[in-house]
């Protein structure tokens, strides 16, 4: 983890993964995202759901899965397989997220609220792999990856990743339940990223503080600022944290200077069209894809099975 964050903070270009928002604030920063009036994504999401809970099950049924085992990756709160919980019937729900704890006490949650439920807590960064414990158990798995996380993949990297998911002999998915935010004007995807009251940019500016933590570095966060924006021909949001001034940052072993106006790329947000993600499903090695959006077409939810 040094090695990776040293190694992307001295490029020409330096970047810092996404993966590292997630700390125990970062996940509530990212809760709180979810509630503000920019942030579409969450909320029409959940309106998917709402409106095609019943139609969702009975894709699943159609497909012969009777009482999954739900695999939810990047579980966070948990709240959205909860939701799903009555509809979807699992057997086993599984949910997999790099904030262990943030996770585990999400988890015990659910389980006061379905008791009967056999759940097995993973925690762990799937970004570079997904190796699921032995308990997990291997028939009727359906991936749940809700929340447009897949779009902090760079396309070819969720390619691969899905195929993974995809793959018998590895992740052996029946099928896999996934939400996507879609291209829409620039305004409405940039004010998403960059919200009115900050919280955004709070969110971004605590990746210092938890690099700081994990690498013993001495970010200082009021020399940065929240950069975001959309690149139409990337099909991407991308974020950034820019120098405000001149400055130099140091860590065991290392130091680097940042020039005024310098950054750092922080994440990329991809956002599909409804036949790129079904085309890419495809290429994945999902047989049969169906979707379901809301009336403005900003979020989509994709049932693909293999
Ligand atoms: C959790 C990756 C889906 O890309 O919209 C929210 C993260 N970043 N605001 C997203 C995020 C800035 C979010 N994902």
């Amino acid at each position: 983890m040094q090695q990776e964050l040293t190694a992307n903070l001295l490029k020409p270009a330096a970047s810092l993964s996404p993966k590292f928002f997630y700390d125990a604030l970062g996940s509530k920063l990212f809760e709180a995202i979810t509630l503000l009036d920019e942030y579409y994504p969450t909320r029409t999401e959940a309106a998917i759901f709402e409106a095609s809970r019943a139609d969702m099950a009975q894709a699943l049924v159609d497909a012969g899965i009777r009482s999954p085992c739900l695999i939810d990756l990047g579980a966070g709160n948990c709240a959205k397989a909860a939701s799903l919980m009555p509809a979807l019937q699992p057997r086993q729900y599984v949910p997999v997220d790099i904030s262990v704890e943030f996770m585990r006490d999400a988890a015990a949650q659910v389980q006061n609220s379905f008791p009967a439920l056999d759940i097995v807590g993973v925690g762990m960064d799937f970004s570079s792999g997904l190796q699921l414990p032995a308990e997990v158990q291997p028939h009727d798995r359906v991936f749940f990856y809700p929340g447009s996380s897949l779009g902090n993949f760079h396309p070819d990297e969720a390619r691969g990743f899905l195929q993974h998911i995809a793959d018998p002999a590895e992740g052996h998915a029946r099928g896999l339940l996934l939400g996507i935010d879609l291209v829409k004007d620039s305004a409405t995807l940039e004010a998403a990223y960059a919200d009115a009251l900050g919280v955004t940019a709070a969110f971004n500016k605590n990746l210092l503080l938890n690099v700081n933590r994990l690498l013993g570095s001495d970010f200082s966060v009021s020399q940065w600022q929240h950069v975001a924006f959309f690149d139409r021909a990337l099909s991407r949001i991308e974020m950034h944290l820019e120098a405000r001034m001149d400055l130099q940052v140091s860590w065991p072993g290392q130091q680097r200077r940042f020039r005024a106006g310098e950054r750092i790329h922080t994440e990329c947000s991809y956002k599909y069209t409804l036949d790129g993600m079904q085309a890419l499903l495809h290429q994945a090695g999902f047989s049969q894809v169906r979707h379901w959006t809301d009336p403005k077409q900003w979020f989509a939810v994709f049932w693909a099975t293999v």
